[in-house]
């Protein structure tokens, strides 16, 4: 019998490696600008438009998988979506990346932050959840959202950070607040990862993009109980769970202690290592650098092929890559990439 693309794919994640007939691939930013049938969607339309729009952010959410056939699609959103809706002045600006005007600078700033729920500030997400889970019965189907330090640290530097360095102070100067506002954020998340679960998504990812700039023991007080929180949640805890960081190969001995079913990772950390590091206990995804994808067809098929076969060695594993994919990847790089883990194992 002909195993289905969200088998594959949860066979990963629950280690079950062995019933798979090779590794499922999906990769981060799948659905972006690379594409060009994302570029046309996008003409004349702001990355608000595209995401608040149920039908257009479906298709968008669908594109790759019909190029591609991947095993898995991911919700066409952002991590930063459920702070829409609060008065905060965001938008995501072409070529710069997210920008917040009004951002939390005070004690009392935090005590004004609204706990945004989908069904309120944002029920277009409700919605597009519906319409894809409705198209997609073979694929499995990824829900996100960011980790509360990452959001945390949008709130507060009102753009990506280089350092997170006024998130740090803000939690040194006001520590009582640092904490309000991320079991603030955390409620935010959990609202806006619950919605995507009672709307039958497989699998969830939180991003934790900016715990890099923390030391150990940052991690340990600033960000790691929120995630543990969300990870732990009565309705989360059952659903698969993929914790993704990059830089943090000093954060390891930690990460692995979140609960997370899959840890996905960047090159910064080999796959070997990370399977010693956890005893073998964790399924991994990951971890191509994203920059192999500018080169050639035969350079890609090379480097994805050396990712796979370390990534035959894990309990689980699922073909990803280390970051999201360039804007100017080529689409045949992409295509040798695809084909290359589709033939693995094909005597
Ligand atoms: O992966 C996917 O295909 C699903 C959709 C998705 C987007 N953003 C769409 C998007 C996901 C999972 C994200 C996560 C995200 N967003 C992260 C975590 C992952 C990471 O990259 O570390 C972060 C930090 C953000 C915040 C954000 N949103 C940034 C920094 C940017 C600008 C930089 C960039 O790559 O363009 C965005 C905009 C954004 N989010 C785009 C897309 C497709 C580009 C929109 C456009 O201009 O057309």
């Amino acid at each position: 019998m002909k195993i289905t693309q969200k088998q594959r794919f949860l066979n990963a994640i629950r280690k079950q490696q062995e019933l798979n007939d090779r590794p499922p691939i999906w990769f981060m930013r799948q659905a972006g600008r690379y594409l060009p049938e994302y570029q046309e969607i996008r003409q004349n339309k702001t990355f608000e438009q595209l995401i608040q729009n149920p039908e257009i952010a479906t298709e968008i959410t669908l594109q790759p998988i019909k190029r591609f056939d991947l095993d898995a699609a991911i919700i066409f959103t952002d991590i930063l979506t459920p702070l829409y809706g609060l008065n905060i002045g965001l938008t995501i600006k072409p070529g710069v990346g997210p920008i917040i005007e009004k951002t939390v600078q005070k004690p009392e700033d935090v005590e004004k932050l609204e706990i945004t729920t989908p069904e309120e500030h944002y029920p277009y997400l409700i919605e597009e959840i519906k319409q894809t889970r409705n198209k997609l019965e073979q694929h499995a189907l990824i829900g996100f959202s960011g980790a509360p330090f990452t959001i945390a640290s949008y709130l507060i530097e009102g753009k990506s950070t280089r350092d997170a360095s006024k998130t740090k102070a803000f939690a040194w100067k006001y520590p009582k607040a640092y904490k309000q506002l991320l079991e603030k954020t955390t409620q935010i998340l959990i609202n806006k990862l619950l919605v995507q679960i009672e709307n039958g998504v497989d699998a969830i990812q939180i991003f934790d993009s900016w715990a890099l700039y923390l030391s150990q023991k940052q991690y340990e007080e600033l960000a790691m109980p929120y995630v543990q929180k969300i990870l732990h949640h009565p309705q989360i805890k059952d659903i698969p769970k993929i914790y993704y960081s990059r830089g943090t190969a000093h954060l390891i001995n930690k990460i692995k202690r979140l609960g997370a079913d899959v840890l996905s990772i960047d090159n910064t950390m080999t796959i070997s290592e990370v399977l010693k590091t956890t005893d073998n206990q964790k399924a991994i995804q990951g971890n191509l650098d994203p920059a192999v994808l500018l080169s050639t067809p035969k350079i890609t098929r090379y480097e994805t092929l050396k990712v796979l076969n370390e990534g035959e060695n894990a309990p689980g594993y699922i073909f990803n890559l280390s970051k999201g994919i360039i804007k100017d990847t080529p689409i045949e790089n992409v295509e040798a990439m695809v084909k290359t883990v589709k033939k693995f194992k094909e005597a």
